[in-house]
């Protein structure tokens, strides 16, 4: 009988999910071992134990999928995280119902693909004497504990790509279109997308924005004869001195959202022109992966079964210096890496003519 890792697939889903379980079972395969799949997250360690017999047939032409087959969930049992920096703990017989299931399945490890929240699950996993491996993926690429993660490329290129479209249509009737995106409470995707999209403003939440600022960008560029502007808003910005737009507060837990219609309409207030808002929300986590995304993947996924293989247990997949390397889970845990508002890439956009609204 082969030894057995299982693998989940854990929080928001996000291109090049597939491409990591591709990775993992092949990998896998390679070094003799066998792949169970859990389903919907940490929810399919639960009795009965929601499970699947991953092989070369179930991962077969995956790569280029979006989501995840195996399903995920940002809810349940086993969240360990309701809000930055909150941690709550797992309680003690979830995670020995989860034991007992694995070894009942023989499973002697457990590669655990999720962000930030799930890996906090994952380390009180293995402080509970379960092994774990961590691979980090989420769009907004926010974690301090790597370089990149997979789906931010992918999303990065969906509002880059919403943006060439939108800048036709606002110039054609000289309107300012807002196009709010996620990112929760890092600007990178606001930032990346909007510089390769060719954004006008670009409002991100690591610099509050004035609104009056944003009217004046307006109006000079109407004054200087252009006809639309492009105005990129990410769903964690907000003004200075005021609060993020939220949806759903509910125990500490919320969702950010709403802040593009509210950014319109003050334009609009400003400067008599006609202001539309276009929220990109969940397109920017479907569909396939960018090439970029389905290598990392694939790296993260392969590395991730080498980390099972060699017993680095604790250990999660880090993207460092052009490397995949890994970095203690405990280590990696809580540590948001937000856009630095005096670094270079924000000189960048303002030395091409990007405002940030200050
Ligand atoms: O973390 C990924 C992300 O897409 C954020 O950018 C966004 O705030 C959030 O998840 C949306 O979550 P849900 O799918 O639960 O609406």
């Amino acid at each position: 009988m082969k030894p057995r890792i299982g693998v989940l697939t854990s929080g928001g889903d996000c291109p090049g999910l597939n491409a990591v379980l591709r990775g993992v079972v092949l990998a896998a395969e390679k070094l003799g071992w066998e792949v169970v799949g859990f389903g919907d997250g940490f929810e399919g360690l639960l009795p009965p134990g929601d499970h699947v017999i991953l092989d070369r047939t179930s991962i077969n032409g995956i790569m280029a999928l979006g989501g995840t087959i195996i399903g995920t969930t940002n809810r349940g049992h086993f969240v360990a995280k309701v809000g930055a920096g909150q941690r709550t703990v797992v309680p003690a017989n979830i995670i020995a119902d989860a034991k007992k299931i694995l070894e009942e399945l023989r499973v002697t490890a457990l590669i655990i693909i999720g962000g930030d929240g799930s890996m906090v699950t994952a380390q009180q996993l293995q402080e509970a004497g379960i092994n774990c491996i961590g691979v980090p993926k989420t769009i907004d690429n926010d974690l301090e504990a790597t370089a990149m993660t997979f789906g931010f490329d992918s999303a990065v290129g969906v509002v880059m790509d919403a943006l060439d479209r939108l800048h036709t249509t606002g110039t054609s009737h000289k309107r300012v279109i807002v196009v709010e995106v996620m990112g929760r409470h890092a600007g990178w995707i606001a930032l990346h997308g909007g510089i390769s999209g060719g954004a006008n403003i670009i409002l991100i939440p690591e610099i509050p924005f004035d609104y009056d600022k944003i009217g004046a960008v307006i109006k000079a560029r109407d004054a200087a004869g252009y006809l639309g502007t492009v105005v990129v808003v990410a769903e964690g910005a907000r003004p200075r001195g005021g609060q993020q737009a939220k949806h759903d507060v509910e125990g500490g837990e919320f969702r950010l959202g709403g802040i593009g219609e509210i950014v319109a309409r003050e334009i609009a207030k400003r400067t008599g022109k006609e202001t539309r808002c276009c929220v990109l929300g969940h397109l920017q986590r479907g569909g396939p992966p960018t090439t970029w995304d389905r290598i990392l993947a694939t790296r993260f996924g392969v590395k991730a079964v080498q980390l099972t293989n060699e017993g680095h247990f604790g250990s999660m997949v880090s993207y460092q210096n052009y490397q995949v390397r890994h970095v203690p889970i405990a280590e990696a845990v809580n540590r948001l890496r937000l856009v630095p508002p005096n670094g270079e890439m924000v000189q960048t956009a303002r030395d091409v003519d990007i405002s940030f609204g200050d």
